[in-house]
């Protein structure tokens, strides 16, 4: 298994499961062995519990899917009671997505994640939600909100703090060196790209929101483009999303900067995904003498 160091962890696969697209881990033991994945990442837990959006809030589009689950979830509290000791018993890495709306409402919830002592590495902090204090714009947008939220939550927390990075901004760079000097210690990049469908039949918006959130293959080449600015902005290591599909698109994404990779809409199409293509990783290596997948990061050359 081509295990990956990432700061002070080693990861016994780069591939990780992404936040909304794999539940609570739980979910598919009955088809797939969790143990064997690199790490899951859960979906994101909010100071309280939220219904989400009204359906339909998923709707498929060429090489992709649009989502508005509106960060459905059943609220910190319950998630440490419900949750936790099932991922507690896992032998896999298990990294806790946390959203809110305020930068009280994430380090509440943080607080409460680390008091429950649960044996999760880390946090990976959604910042694509609006925030109520500043008027609803996205934290994300913002690389003074950005530092000023991951400087909160570096004061709560000794374990990993991953900020994921949104693609709905006019420089990904400045978002990511304002995580940076907040003290993460690593970020994901990306989240979905606004987008939106429409039924001809109907004349209806096929998401019950409008805009919804854009994933899948359709999305790889501008993933990889910003995974490709962040680590040209940033020094610490990059967790590398969007639109994964194959063995050669996490090879991209590691020459691009990444040192890890997470996939996410193809978890629907084959659960198991992750695992096969670790498998095939390792062959990848073990042909081209390679003794880490590592070994390849941030080599893209220019013409
Ligand atoms: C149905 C669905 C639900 C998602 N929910 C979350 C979420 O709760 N928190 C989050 O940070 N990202 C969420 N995402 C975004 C994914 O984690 C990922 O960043 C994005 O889908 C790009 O990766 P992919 O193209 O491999 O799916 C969700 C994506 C999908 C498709």
């Amino acid at each position: 298994m081509s295990s990956v160091k990432f700061g002070k962890l080693d990861f016994a696969s780069p591939i990780l499961v992404a936040s909304g697209t794999y539940g609570y881990g739980h979910e598919t033991k009955s088809m797939v062995d969790v143990n064997g994945i690199g790490g899951i990442i859960t979906k994101s837990v909010t100071l309280h519990p939220r219904e989400g959006n009204p359906p339909p809030r998923i709707a498929e589009t060429s090489s992709g899917m649009l989502n508005s689950i509106g960060l459905a979830n059943v609220g910190v509290n319950e998630y440490c009671k419900s949750k936790l000791p099932y991922l507690n018993e896992l032998n896999t890495k298990v990294i806790i997505n946390i959203a809110g709306t305020a930068v009280d409402d994430y380090v509440e919830t943080l607080k409460i994640l680390e008091s429950a002592g649960g044996n999760h590495v880390g946090y990976e902090v959604n910042i694509s939600c609006p925030n109520v204090k500043e008027g609803g714009m996205s934290f994300g947008v913002s690389a003074k909100m950005t530092e000023s939220l991951t400087s909160e939550l570096r004061k709560c927390t000794s374990k990993l703090l991953i900020m994921k990075l949104s693609p709905n901004v006019t420089s990904i760079e400045d978002i990511a060196v304002g995580a940076e000097n907040g003290g993460a210690d690593a970020l994901s990049a990306i989240n979905t790209l606004v987008g939106m469908g429409i039924d001809i039949k109907t004349r209806k918006m096929k998401i019950n929101t409008t805009f919804g959130g854009l994933s899948g293959p359709a999305i790889k080449p501008i993933a990889l483009a910003n995974v490709h600015k962040v680590f040209r902005a940033v020094k610490i290591p990059i967790i590398g999303l969007g639109g994964i599909s194959c063995v050669e698109d996490i090879i991209e994404f590691i020459l691009a900067g990444a040192d890890l990779v997470q996939i996410g809409t193809l978890n629907y199409r084959e659960p198991g995904i992750s695992i096969r293509l670790a498998e095939e990783l390792d062959l990848y290596c073990r042909d081209n003498n390679l003794t880490s997948i590592s070994d390849l990061k941030g080599l893209a050359e220019y013409r």
